[in-house]
């Protein structure tokens, strides 16, 4: 069975991976500092509690298990937080994927699947973006992800490491079985707060109406992480098959207003939402939405759950399976 080395396989994106790889056949193995990952998310393989950024730890793990490829979804992942936060963002995105590239380099692990984002295109007005547009990030989070992608370029021309940095527009809902989902401490991602606002029996604070959006409020290219997941084992026999490394956008490949996830959210629970509006939160561009072309020309990439029905129904599902535990 082909080991992998899964960075961040505790987390959200990373554990419905990790369950993906061992469906496919792979042995995921998880490193994992357990700062905001869960332990019990990580069922498909072993667990190794480390920072990615800990070269002789990745050392070890590759040498144990005889890893031949790498899955990098670590990272820290807050943008208001990187924009008060700069240094530790650079410290810990940028410096520590230095680290972890440099001792996959050491260990011969030639490929890596790069957790990347949509946000760093930042501000654009290209829509669908494709991935040829120009990369403006707003805030030092969606930079760490463009210097990465841009050092992945020159590592892989200097080394032959073969990469895919896919482009994540707005991951949401969760495994259809139930078994991992979204817990993230502080929760700032749509779908999850208007669940916990409707359990709390509060309004949901929603964000900004006078975007120039259709209807004031922004749209996103929101995509089930059980088809990211996918993707990632996809991209994975792409560079196998001598695929030539590059970035993929990856998003249902259309957009949705905040307005009209809250009314969906409405008709999947069957109960009124009560909206509390607020200001603009700092830094949100208006529209993202993915032209996912390439990923479904060069990965087969076809989205299967991201319709919002079942996006919404599978995050209310884990939601209620963590409260019935
Ligand atoms: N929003 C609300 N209320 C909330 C939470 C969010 O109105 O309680 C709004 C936001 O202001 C935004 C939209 O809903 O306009 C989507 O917000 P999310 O936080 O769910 O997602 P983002 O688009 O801000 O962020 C996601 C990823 C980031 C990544 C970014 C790329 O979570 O990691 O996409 O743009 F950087």
């Amino acid at each position: 069975m082909d080991a992998i080395l899964v960075l961040g396989g505790a987390g959200y994106v990373g554990s419905h991976a990790c369950k993906a790889l061992a469906q496919a056949g792979f042995l995921p193995v998880t490193i994992d500092t357990l700062r905001t990952g869960h332990a019990d998310a990580v069922k498909w393989g072993p667990l190794i509690e480390a920072d990615f950024g800990d070269v002789e730890a990745v050392r070890a793990a590759v040498r144990t298990h005889g890893v031949t490829a790498a899955m990098h979804f670590a990272a820290m992942s807050l943008v208001a937080e990187s924009v008060a936060e700069p240094v530790l963002y650079y410290e810990k995105n940028v410096a520590g994927t230095l680290r972890l590239l440099e001792a996959l380099e050491g260990e011969g692990v030639r490929r890596i699947v790069f957790s990347s984002s949509a946000s760093v295109y930042g501000e654009t007005d290209r829509s669908p973006i494709p991935e040829d547009a120009p990369l403006n990030p707003t805030n030092p989070y969606g930079e760490t992800k463009r210097v990465i992608e841009g050092a992945l370029r020159w590592i892989g021309q200097a080394t032959g490491l073969g990469w895919c940095a896919l482009r994540y527009f707005n991951a949401a809902g969760a495994d259809p079985d139930r078994e991992i989902g979204e817990r993230h401490e502080p929760e700032t991602h749509l779908i999850p707060n208007i669940l916990r606002a409707v359990r709390a029996r509060q309004p949901v604070k929603l964000f900004g109406s006078d975007y120039p959006t259709p209807d004031g409020s922004t749209v996103r290219d929101y995509v089930h992480v059980s088809d990211l997941a996918d993707a990632h084992v996809a991209a994975l026999a792409y560079l196998a098959g001598g695929g030539a490394s590059q970035p993929m956008n990856l998003g249902a490949g259309a957009g949705l207003s905040v307005f009209e996830i809250v009314s969906a959210a409405e008709r999947v629970l069957g109960l009124p939402i009560a909206r509390e509006m607020l200001g603009r939160r700092p830094g949100d561009p208006p529209s993202l939405v993915a032209d996912i072309t390439r990923a479904r020309r060069l990965l087969g990439f076809a989205p299967r759950r991201s319709d919002v029905e079942t996006l919404i129904r599978t995050a209310a599902a884990f939601d209620a399976a963590q409260r019935e535990a």
